[in-house]
């Protein structure tokens, strides 16, 4: 995958002779991205289908809604799908394709910076049914992913914030170097633009696509190593539940700060149980104080967020919680259990910031 290849859709679209081009977006997408996207697509005719945005559209009825779209076109085994959105339209839109006529091509178009680096790689589709995430879906690889960071200026700052909490986690299990980077470019106070600029300039977005890859393609079916890019999950996905169960249902809770509160929590017990350097944990707090302000939990939820650990998907029945930890910055540790007192200090620390 490469970035500024939007160029090259072309040559990916040129055996479409026979087969039709359809696009899902959602409304976001279609109104600041589907502009740059049709410079690229030229003359070659296609199929739009535009959805209302949010998690709540990636369930059951839009994915008919999808399938429908493309059997009233008569869509064949030829058709290429591009899915042009974050998160909620790469793994919708990705289950679509696999399932349609038992599976179409599709190209992934990620237009949030979290599906840059993690939804939109990996050849992981899917929806959530009856109120849990994910649940349904498929492992199925794009045709090809294509990024642009232009796509990220009208991004709102806080789901920009989301994708950079994942970009940290794939530094800290995989390259000092990288952390480095990230650390003085989260440091360095730029304005929204500059920030995407600087994500580009300096490789970064780049390179924080590669690190993913390159462990999906070691265990595409997260059998064991993949398990790294797991760090931040297990305490992140339990404060991401818990907000949810607390919330009013307006209000949008964002996957990338849970992550990067996991982090914190998760850091602090690799300080404690892999003598992990306390450098780390201090720079990583510096980040989240200066930009992702603090979980909405208190310290009397720590009980619940233990409970919700254990029932976690990622546990092998009757389990206890299982955590990748860091004994340093890109010497990540798979399958670590942990006490519940020692989990207990780390959500302490987490929430006396
Ligand atoms: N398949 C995987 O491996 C994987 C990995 C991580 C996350 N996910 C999934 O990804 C989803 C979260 O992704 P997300 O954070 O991109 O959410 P999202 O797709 O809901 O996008 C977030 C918001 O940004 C808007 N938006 C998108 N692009 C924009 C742009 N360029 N300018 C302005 N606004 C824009 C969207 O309309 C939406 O309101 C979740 O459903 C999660 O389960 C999948
Ligand atoms: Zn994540």
């Amino acid at each position: 995958m490469m970035l500024h290849n939007l160029t090259f859709l072309s040559t990916q679209l040129s055996d479409l002779q026979k087969g039709q081009l359809f696009i899902l977006t959602d409304t976001n997408s279609a109104k600041y991205c589907l502009p740059i996207l049709s410079q690229f697509i030229g003359k070659i005719p296609y199929h739009l289908l535009t959805i209302e945005p949010g998690e709540k559209s990636k369930n059951l009825e839009s994915v008919q809604v999808v399938w429908d779209f493309l059997l009233k076109y008569r869509a064949t085994r030829e058709a290429i799908l591009i899915n042009l959105g974050g998160g909620m339209i790469t793994d919708l839109g990705g289950f679509a394709a696999a399932t349609y006529m038992r599976g179409i091509r599709f190209i992934n178009i990620p237009t949030t910076l979290l599906a840059m680096v993690d939804a939109s790689s990996g050849g992981k589709t899917g929806i959530d049914y009856q109120g849990v995430k994910n649940i349904i879906g498929t492992f199925t690889a794009p045709l090809t992913t294509l990024i642009h960071p232009n796509f990220l200026f009208k991004l709102p700052t806080t789901e920009l914030f989301s994708g950079f909490a994942e970009m940290l986690k794939h530094a800290l299990i995989a390259s000092k170097e990288e952390w480095i980077k990230l650390l003085q470019l989260a440091l360095s106070e730029l304005s929204h633009q500059q920030f995407i600029e600087a994500l580009s300039s300096t490789n970064a977005l780049q390179t924080s696509i590669t690190i993913k890859e390159k462990v999906v393609t070691q265990d595409p079916n997260e059998i064991g190593l993949r398990k790294i890019l797991n760090f931040g999950h297990t305490i992140g996905h339990a404060i991401e539940s818990a907000l949810l169960e607390q919330q009013n249902t307006l209000q949008h809770i964002s996957h990338g700060y849970c992550v990067l509160w996991g982090m914190v929590a998760e850091v602090y017990l690799s300080v404690v149980k892999l003598d992990c350097p306390r450098e780390v944990l201090q720079q990583l707090t510096q980040i989240m104080l200066q930009y992702y302000s603090r979980p909405q939990c208190n310290c009397e939820q720590r009980k619940q967020l233990i409970q919700l650990m254990y029932l976690d998907k990622k546990n092998s029945a009757n389990q206890k919680p299982n955590f990748t930890l860091l004994r340093a910055v890109g010497e990540p540790k798979i399958n670590q259990y942990v006490s519940e007192e020692d989990i207990d200090e780390a959500l302490e620390y987490l929430f006396s910031l």
